[in-house]
């Protein structure tokens, strides 16, 4: 029986619902000890002195002075220092770690620094500091402008998302012989290993990375584990013992990446009948203190940016600046659920401007087949815009909804939304991927650094082996995420494992059929010895990309979705209460359904989230509501019924037609949700939209 578009039984399910899975905070070495951080207190300025009375016999204090290679974190740019020096560029960055037998004991360790302070800026308008800019241009805006009928302009706004994955950041570092090995809580071991090698300046092979199962990642484990497991690392190096680092919640929220708060503006010109002529979008994005991910956060941002929409006419433009807040970095959608939602909410205030049906003036300006996008993209068969929006308009009865909710303190709103899947451009061939097939006696072992978390990483990769080999699910094993075993297939991000690696594998497998024949593994062994087939990322030959002018193929494929969302409204105390969520979203082929529905539904959830609940309360630069107490996430009770629908618009260059799906259902979820909310008359264009900002929301003009 095939096991792709089987829901097969998750592989590592049983250890997690039985509570034998081991995370990072389960597990000892003999002899460990803890570490902590100690953190600046301002925002902005230089460090005067450092003072302190631990014991030495007790303690292990390390500053910048122990790093016995670069003092940086090394991602895009190495412009973040692992440890400050002197200069403080945001609160709670790490100038001190500690390390000591004792938690209790750690926790209580008191050491005092003075500063000398600056002025620290908090407004990306204000800033001068640009870590990236992005010009996107086809055709002539003016020349679009000047056939307009009329134009809609607007700016839409959209703060911190922090990730509340359930596990908090934490890692393992053991000191080896000449070497070091971390274990730890992780999206990407592929990208600590590359950090911890240039922070120790060890070569490749004495760097070890191990990921434990991981309790969430949401992008926030894409970047920062290569800030714990270099404090971890520099600690356990000093003090010779395995040392252990876990963040509470608190520290894990103050002190780790967000997603980037974004301003959008937008200025359109239309014909009468809602044909758009002309588009202009500026995009700005807080980049927080340091680098970090923002160049490539802000590239998908302003890729996103046109919406799943038909252009002659548009230049997008997108900066992505300094502030002095802890970094943003990668959170599920990277720069498209901000984009996004200014476009849907956009595209609803030009329905409400011409008196044009929502779905009819997106019905008209859609992307089809054979249509170029932004960047002249041409787009093939695996477009499903008109698709989505249909099925979800009748699956939804979206019109008659419409029509009945008025007056009812009742709305219903709709998003049409794209994502591109895998590395942007070229990105893919510059990753240059590799995985491997081990052959098992019984089967087959997966070798990859993909990791899972929590997403089905494990369970869908060894589904699409099976198949490609023609052996039962069950025999198909999967390897740890450990970089001494395992090839670097690439970092877990980008909605790219699935369509990417599942191909890599898919490939390896049908070489491993060819060679086995008609022989039995065991016989197969017996015979010849060992056998592990690797292959590497191949490119699809139309994908052209030039990164320079910001041209060609963008995205090898892309999902398409379509949101309808019903929400009821209390008209004495602002709450929204999401009713009914409807999802109609094309994923190419869903290998396990059930793991879908769970990646559309969470990612939706976390997209009302975004929309209504999530506020992060910056003071001085540092988040104040540090604690689920005060930064709400949508609990099952705030969290509307679902009807996920799986549309299969094959990509043919991802295994079994497959696309990616993690990152493309929170695109949706928050222009929808706000458009339900135009529904009911108020003028929104801001998220959260918390019950005391819909208070102050003037009226739609009637
Ligand atoms: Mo992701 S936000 O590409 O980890």
């Amino acid at each position: 029986m095939p096991a792709v578009g089987r829901k097969v039984t998750r592989k590592e399910g049983k250890e997690k619902v039985t509570g034998t899975a081991r995370y990072i905070d389960d597990i000892q070495f003999p002899g460990m000890i803890y570490g902590r951080t100690v953190r600046s207190s301002i925002a902005r300025g230089s460090i005067a002195s450092i003072r302190h009375r631990l014991p030495k016999k007790e303690f292990t204090v390390v500053d910048y002075r122990d790093i016995p290679g670069k003092n940086v974190i090394a991602m895009i740019v190495q412009d973040q220092p692992c440890l400050v020096e002197k200069q403080v560029r945001h609160q709670e960055e790490p100038i001190l770690l500690l390390a000591h037998e004792n938690r209790e004991t750690l926790l209580k360790a008191d050491v005092k620094i003075e500063y000398k302070k600056l002025k620290p800026l908090f407004d990306p308008e204000k800033s001068k500091k640009s870590f990236k800019k992005i010009l996107i241009e086809k055709g002539s805006i003016q020349k679009g402008f000047r056939t307009a009928d009329t134009i809609v302009e607007g700016t839409y706004h959209v703060g911190h998302q922090e990730h509340v994955y359930i596990e908090t950041n934490g890692v393992i570092a053991v000191p080896e012989k000449d070497g070091i090995t971390i274990y730890g809580s992780m999206q990407c071991p592929y990208y600590v290993h590359k950090s911890i090698m240039a922070l120790l300046d060890l070569p490749d092979d004495k760097v070890r990375i191990v990921q434990v199962e991981t309790g969430g990642g949401f992008g926030g484990k894409e970047d920062y584990p290569s800030v714990i497991a270099a404090h971890a690392a520099l600690l356990a190096l000093k003090s010779g013992r395995p040392v252990k680092m876990i963040y509470d919640r608190e520290e894990d929220m103050v002190a780790t990446t967000k997603r980037h708060p974004g301003r959008m503006h937008l200025k359109t010109g239309l014909k009468k009948d809602g044909t758009i002529t002309a588009m202009e979008v500026d995009v700005l994005f807080d980049g927080g203190a340091y680098v970090t991910l923002s160049p490539v956060v802000l590239s998908r941002g302003v890729l996103h940016a046109s919406g799943p929409y038909r252009y002659d006419h548009i230049r997008i433009t997108g900066n992505a600046v300094m502030t002095n807040t802890a970094p943003n970095g990668a959170f599920r959608g990277f720069g498209a659920p901000q984009t996004q939602f200014a476009t849907e909410v956009h595209m609803e205030r030009i329905a409400e401007t011409l008196g044009i049906d929502p779905v009819k003036l997106r019905e008209k300006n859609a992307l089809r087949s054979g249509d170029t996008t932004a960047t002249g993209q041409k787009l093939g068969k695996d477009c499903s815009a008109l698709t989505v929006l249909k099925k979800a308009v009748e699956k939804s009865n979206f019109r008659k909804k419409r029509k009945s909710y008025a007056g009812k303190n009742k709305g219903i709103g709709l998003s049409l939304f794209f994502h591109g899947s895998g590395f942007t451009g070229i990105g893919e061939v510059m990753l240059a991927s590799e995985a491997s097939l081990e052959l098992t006696k019984k089967g087959a072992r997966i070798l990859v650094a993909n990791t899972e978390i929590g997403q089905g990483t494990r369970t869908m990769l060894a589904q699409i082996v099976a198949d490609a080999l023609g052996f039962p699910y069950d025999k198909i094993e999967v390897s740890e995420a450990d970089t001494g075993l395992v090839p670097n297939s690439g970092p877990t991000v980008a909605s790219r494992t699935c369509m990417v690696v599942g191909k890599i594998l898919q490939r390896c497998a049908a070489e491993m059929k060819k060679k086995l024949g008609k022989m039995t593994p065991g016989a197969y062994l017996k015979k010849h010895g060992p056998l592990v087939i690797t292959k590497k990322y191949e490119k699809p030959p139309e994908i052209i990309w030039d990164e320079e002018n910001y041209r060609g193929h963008a995205y090898g494929t892309y999902g398409w979705g379509c949101d309808v969302s019903e929400i009821e409204f209390d008209p004495d105390t602002y709450e929204v209460r999401p009713t009914k969520f409807t999802a109609v979203q094309d994923i190419g082929k869903a290998i396990h359904p059930v793991q879908v529905v769970g990646q559309i539904e969470g990612g939706s959830a976390q997209g009302v989230g975004y929309a209504l609940l999530e506020e992060v309360v910056m003071r001085d630069g540092k988040m104040a509501n540090a604690s689920l107490t005060n930064y709400l996430i949508p609990t099952t009770k705030d969290t509307p019924d679902f009807d996920v629908v799986i549309v299969e618009n094959p990509y043919r260059h991802g295994p079994y037609g497959a696309k990616g799906v993690g990152e493309m259902p929170i695109d949706g979820a928050p222009p929808a949700v706000v458009n339900a909310i135009r529904h009911l008359n108020l003028d929104v264009r801001s998220i959260p939209a918390t019950p005391e900002r819909l208070m102050e929301a003037p009226c739609i003009s009637s």
